[in-house]
């Protein structure tokens, strides 16, 4: 019987390591027959380590097993879809995940992540097939009909980027994917390195036929241990089963892939301070322009994408443009992976079309705090996003209505609070961290950032309180209008959010709760 145990980091974290070694044990034993696989996550975090056996009615799971359950749910007839307190049902029929949309995510935790029988079967490699059937213009004209926009947060047109790259006359062209993910509370670009890297490898190979690039990088922060070792051998498999190096999948593509990885620094996850790090130096923020299609590493023409804008292409290719193009609402086509995490019932991955409102995510599918006490807030597109209160809950997901509510999507990660939140530590921390992580290269954010935190303490401990807030006002307008990079231009976001939303946390102190 094939049972499936996640090996994605997330899972592993909680137990599945040891949950997968107490059922090979029990096989080992010859009590049971037992065939361990080991899958990316479905994304309930929730239920991991969640563990799926393949009876003929399809995967039915049990979760979150502890490795002492072991024993007692394969007594209790678990190999054959029995009954059982920790039985789900049949996973793909789950609320949670049926109602998704999953395009980038359809593979992860389906699949056995280094799998290429496995990748194929479901799907794999038709992306680039299609892809290198067509001329290098063609892809990029599909890509840009498909009206995929980079998910890395800034939601600028893929296809356009690819162009300005086509259309570089230089013999050498790289694609660099940004996979340093540095944003509080995401988590696709780990799961999906680690569940389904061939998706990744395939998407970046069609960005190379599509510009002509004849080199890439993956920039992976060091804290995804996991996913740099699980892309790093995917990357010797493809290499292997000729889907990178020399003519491609019998094609006239020469085009091989590296990983890199980070070194900690939030700020590599900028596009062009990343560039320095992959040249080997220090992490700090190149002026704009030139832009990296134009000159980016090593000054050569560059696409730079995030993962889940690279691990959407292949979807792109494979079922044309229209397919994707028809999910979304306004100029936010396709899907959106979101993360949910913080102070939530039911956090992980929800991947579906744009125009879901907030309070369906965080409410339907979230079930709303982990603790059971009201959500006062959420935190949308990482440390530098927006403060939303509930009575915004109703705002659509999608890039524009996010804008015009002084807000941003960001990498889609949204981060639940409950009532217990102090909204003034909140702006102070959002201060902090900025002056932590600026690359020091301009004014406004390196010493901006250092004022704010001071400002802000002044205006809690009632310090000239009018004063204060006036300047505090002040230096987010020239923070947002003088720094060099969204690092210091996007700190005054979440600071602002949460004095026009919360005003009250910075009448002195925490808010007395009850
Ligand atoms: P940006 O708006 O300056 O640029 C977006 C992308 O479009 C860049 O790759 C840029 O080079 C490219 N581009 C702009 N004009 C172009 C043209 N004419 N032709 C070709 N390419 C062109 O935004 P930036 O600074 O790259 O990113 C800011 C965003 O990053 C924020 O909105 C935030 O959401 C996000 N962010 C994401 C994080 C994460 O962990 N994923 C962390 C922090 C911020
Ligand atoms: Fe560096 Fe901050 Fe200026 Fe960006 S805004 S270039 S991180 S100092």
């Amino acid at each position: 019987v094939t049972v499936h145990v996640p090996r994605d980091s997330a899972a592993r974290s909680v137990g599945a390591d040891e949950v997968a070694q107490a059922l090979q044990d029990a096989a080992a034993r010859g009590d049971f027959a037992i065939d361990v696989i080991r899958n990316g996550s479905r994304g309930m975090l929730w239920l991991e380590p969640l563990v799926e056996v393949v009876t003929p009615q399809g995967r039915v799971g049990y979760g979150p097993v502890a490795p002492e359950d072991v024993a007692g749910l394969l007594a209790a007839g678990m190999l054959d879809g029995a009954d059982h307190p920790l039985r789900l049902g049949i996973v793909d029929e789950l609320p949670w995940l049926a109602r998704q949309n999953r395009v980038t995510f359809a593979r992860v935790g389906v699949t056995d992540p280094l799998s290429t029988k496995d990748y194929v079967e479901h799907g794999g490699l038709a992306g680039l097939r299609a892809a290198l059937e067509l001329a290098p213009a063609d892809v990029v004209a599909e890509v840009t009909a498909s009206g995929l926009r980079g998910r890395g947060g800034a939601g600028f047109p893929a296809g356009i980027k690819w162009k300005t790259v086509l259309d570089c006359a230089d013999e050498l062209k790289f694609v660099c994917c940004n996979a340093d993910e540095g944003d509080s509370g995401t988590f696709a670009d780990r799961m999906v390195m680690e569940g389904d890297p061939f998706l990744l490898i395939e998407g970046m190979t069609i960005a190379a036929h599509a510009v002509g690039a004849s080199e890439g990088y993956i920039y992976i922060r060091s804290e995804y241990p996991d996913a740099v070792a699980t892309m790093r051998r995917a990357i010797g498999i493809a290499r292997e089963h000729g889907w990178l190096g020399k003519g491609v999948l019998g094609s006239s593509l020469d085009f091989d892939l590296h990983v890199r990885v980070g070194a900690g620094a939030y700020i590599c996850g900028e596009e062009t301070s990343m560039l320095e790090s992959l040249e080997g130096k220090r992490g700090m923020v190149r002026a704009k322009p030139p832009i990296p299609a134009i000159e980016g590493l090593f000054g050569k023409p560059t696409v730079v994408n995030n993962v889940l804008t690279l691990t959407t292409v292949p979807m792109v290719l494979a079922h044309g443009a229209k397919a994707y193009q028809d999910l979304g609402v306004g100029r936010s086509r396709g899907t959106q992976v979101f993360q949910l995490g913080g102070n939530i019932a039911r956090g992980g991955i929800v991947e579906t079309a744009f125009g879901i409102t907030l309070r369906e995510l965080v409410e339907e599918y979230g079930g709303g705090t982990h603790t059971g006490r009201p959500v006062r807030t959420v935190q949308v597109g990482g440390p530098l996003g927006a403060y939303l209160p509930t009575s915004l809950f109703d705002l659509p997901m999608d890039y524009e209505a996010f804008a015009e509510a002084g807000a941003m999507l960001g990498h889609g990660g949204v981060v639940v609070f409950d009532d217990t939140v102090d909204m003034a530590a909140q702006a102070r921390f959002a201060m902090e961290f900025c002056a932590e992580e600026s690359c020091g290269k301009c004014t406004p954010c390196r010493v901006g950032s250092v004022r704010g935190v001071e400002v802000i303490d002044k205006i809690v401990a009632g310090t000239h309180r009018d004063e204060n807030l006036a300047l505090l006002e002040d230096l987010c307008d020239l923070m947002t209008e003088g720094s060099l990079c969204a690092m210091g231009g996007l700190t005054p976001m979440p600071v602002r959010s949460a004095l026009a939303h919360f005003p009250d946390d910075f009448l002195g102190g925490r808010r007395l709760l009850e």
